[in-house]
């Protein structure tokens, strides 16, 4: 009998344990009263409501930290491609109370960026006297590569599959799925999500920054289950993602300015250049018409 008790509440007290839990964050440490909170730095843990995902902000801070004391973090992919990617990788960042990245970011050293609402990084590096303004990342584009499938993908119903798995999985307003795009023969999936710009409590971060573990590295769920998009026969997993982030003002990179520059200045030689045609053009038209009102007043004078 005594065993039997004991043995009831070994198993009351594993469910208790389990049910402590906490879904959105598996690296979490939950107390008896279910309370859970991440450690970010030597001297600061950040309670989390777990029914929410973490802000990026403070998952980049408790994954420097993990890497220092040589904790699994398991974040060995870089994103390889260029343009308004997060190439950097990652960097020990400032966060606001409520998880948002300051707009200046410096990794610990002298040299400092801007970096955008989703952390990052949107100008070149320079001193630690950097003038940054706040940029609000509303549009990202995730391209997803999908690992290959038995049956062939319908466009419509990938796309309600893919709703369906940004909402249950990141929490994500439907609405904001304004566009997917499907190459059969790429097996390539590309999702924009969009919000209004001034909306300023939506933070598509917290999707990109889970996603982007889940498809590359490993999920942060507590429960592990990894991203699939359910379509009806079958289930597509991914094999790769890479995000591009479009914010309410533009990068600042020198690559970007100079190109901007040049094509300022192709407009303004083009402008010239028509403008120019356009001057002769009316000169001559008026020539023209001087020229045949004077014959004309000649011919009255004549007759
Ligand atoms: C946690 O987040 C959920 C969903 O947004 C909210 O309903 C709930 O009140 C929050 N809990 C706490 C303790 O803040
Ligand atoms: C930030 O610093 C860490 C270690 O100090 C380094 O490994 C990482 O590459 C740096 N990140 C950036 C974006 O500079």
């Amino acid at each position: 009998m005594k065993v039997l008790v004991a043995l009831f509440v070994v198993a009351l007290v594993d469910v208790v344990t389990s049910q402590c839990a906490c879904k959105t964050m598996k690296w979490a440490n939950c107390d008896d009263s279910c309370s859970c909170s991440l450690t970010l730095t030597e001297s600061s843990t950040q309670t989390l409501n777990c029914s929410k995902l973490v802000p990026k902000c403070f998952l980049m801070q408790a994954e420097m930290y993990r890497a220092c004391n040589h904790q699994d973090t398991r974040s060995g992919g870089k994103p390889v491609e260029t343009a308004f990617v997060d190439n950097d990788g990652i960097y020990d960042p400032v966060c606001e109370s409520d998880g948002k990245f300051k707009a200046v970011q410096c990794n610990n050293t002298e040299v400092c960026w801007c970096v955008n609402s989703a952390g990052v990084r949107r100008s070149d590096k320079k001193d630690k006297n950097i003038k940054c303004e706040p940029a609000e990342t509303y549009w990202v584009r995730v391209e997803m590569k999908h690992k290959s499938v038995d049956v062939p993908i319908d466009a419509t119903k990938l796309r309600t599959g893919i709703e369906n798995v940004l909402q249950q999985r990141y929490g994500l307003d439907k609405k904001l799925v304004s566009e997917v795009q499907y190459d059969k023969d790429g097996r390539l999936i590309v999702v924009d999500v969009k919000k209004d710009k001034d909306d300023r409590t939506t933070d598509l971060s917290l999707m990109t920054y889970y996603m982007e573990k889940d498809i590359k590295v490993l999920p942060l769920f507590w429960n592990g289950q990894p991203f699939e998009v359910d379509v009806p026969g079958t289930k597509v997993s991914m094999e790769n993602v890479l995000i591009y982030y479009v914010d309410d003002r533009a990068p600042t990179f020198t690559m970007q300015k100079l190109t901007g520059g040049i094509i300022a200045v192709i407009v303004v030689v083009s402008l010239i250049v028509i403008g120019g045609f356009l001057v002769l053009f009316f000169l001559a038209r008026r020539q023209k018409a001087q020229y045949s009102k004077a014959q004309a007043r000649e011919m009255e004078t004549i007759s």
